[in-house]
């Protein structure tokens, strides 16, 4: 098969290109990405060193630099990472958001259209249904989005939806819950709160700590894309967690604890504006395509802590980076006084 990996110069989109390189040798994996601050071509150092691969950097929104690829290397399959990710992010800045997960998208739907592809999945998020307090989600509950980032990427899920509709086109949407795992940005909670507790640093805990979310190891996650790229049928939305469900207090726990660190790292910090409290899915229709999590939760949040202990050279560049910089004056400055 030959695909287009958008957004593969991030944290699951490398992921998923590793994965594909190894299971299936014969593809042809192509990745266009427009390296924001959160793509890092050394997420894709092992992949560069086989010959089916190549890397493009460019923009899902330009329609000619799309076109150019699907045309250039005959591509019959897309899988679309690409986005803005970052929900504290998206209140300071949504206009991004819109942009890329919504037009992004859209542009994408268009080059499926006018050129045939095979199979187009979309990489969305349980955020899409909003806050659950009991029970969980399924595939049929209305989107009720409550960030910047969560409606853009709702935005981005009616796209793809309408276009099925409307065209008939080949389409799958997968809504996975929260992933953790080794190269994710140093501004989501868990990689944040290790590199900061390994450099002494505080740990922001937002409100009373008591968010909870589903957390899914990245490694499953990919494998459960990559069964529903195979055996999903179009049209269908897959929800796609393992049932870790966590507050966010009892990971910062887990954490220090596994690093040897004192609680009294942990530093209490105004809540996020329109916090939303949990996160849950109901995932019996990806179960039923085949797919299950191999992954045990405190096997793999350990594994991921000593990725992050081992890999100072991955994640220090980043921490004192220009974009980190800028965004905790932002963040500072929002909760002046308050
Ligand atoms: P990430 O922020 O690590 O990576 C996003 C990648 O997209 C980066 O490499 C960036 O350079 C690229 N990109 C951004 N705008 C682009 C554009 N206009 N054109 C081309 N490339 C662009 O994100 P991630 O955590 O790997 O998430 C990947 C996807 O999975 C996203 O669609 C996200 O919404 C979804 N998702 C993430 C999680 C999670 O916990 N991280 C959970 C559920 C769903
Ligand atoms: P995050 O990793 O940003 O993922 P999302 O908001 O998309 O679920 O945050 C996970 C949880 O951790 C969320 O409830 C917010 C909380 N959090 C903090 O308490 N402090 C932080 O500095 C960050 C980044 C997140």
């Amino acid at each position: 098969m030959r695909l287009l990996i958008t957004g593969g110069a991030g944290f699951i989109g490398s992921h998923y290109v590793d994965l594909r390189l190894k299971r299936y040798p014969r593809d042809l994996v192509v990745v266009l990405d427009k390296l924001t601050y959160a793509g890092n071509p050394a997420n894709l150092a092992g992949a560069r060193r086989n010959q089916c691969f190549k890397f493009i950097k460019g923009d899902i929104c330009e329609a000619r630099t799309v076109e150019r690829i699907i045309r250039k290397y005959r591509i019959e399959v897309i899988v679309n990472f690409a986005a803005e990710t970052h929900v504290d992010r998206s209140i300071l800045s949504p206009e991004d958001f819109a942009r890329t997960d919504v037009l992004g998208t859209q542009t994408l739907l268009g080059a499926v259209r006018k050129n045939k592809i095979k199979r187009f999945l979309q990489i969305s998020t349980d955020e899409v249904y909003g806050s659950i307090e009991r029970g969980a989600f399924r595939e049929t509950n209305d989107l009720k989005p409550s960030s910047p980032y969560s409606a853009s990427k709702a935005g981005g899920d009616l796209q793809v939806l309408a276009y099925r509709h409307t065209y008939d086109l080949p389409v799958l949407i997968a809504r996975s819950s929260n992933n953790f795992g080794p190269r994710q940005y140093p501004e989501k909670l868990i990689p944040l709160f290790v590199t900061n507790a390994l450099t002494d640093q505080a740990l922001p805990l937002y409100g009373d700590g008591l968010n909870t979310r589903d957390w899914l190891y990245v490694e499953d996650n990919c494998l459960g894309l990559d069964c529903i790229l195979e055996k999903g049928v179009f049209g269908e939305v897959y929800n796609l967690g393992a049932g870790n469900t966590r507050n966010n207090l009892e990971i910062t726990h887990t954490i220090l604890k596994l690093l040897k660190k004192s609680i009294g790292l942990i530093k209490r910090v105004p809540d996020r504006l329109g916090h939303d409290r949990r996160y849950a899915l109901n995932t019996r229709k990806i179960r039923d395509l085949g797919w299950q999590p191999v992954w045990p939760f405190a096997k793999a949040l350990k594994d991921t802590v000593e990725w992050y202990q081992a890999h100072p050279e991955w994640w220090q560049p980043l921490k004192s980076g220009e974009y980190m910089k800028y965004y905790r004056q932002q963040y500072h400055e929002r909760h002046k006084g308050k």
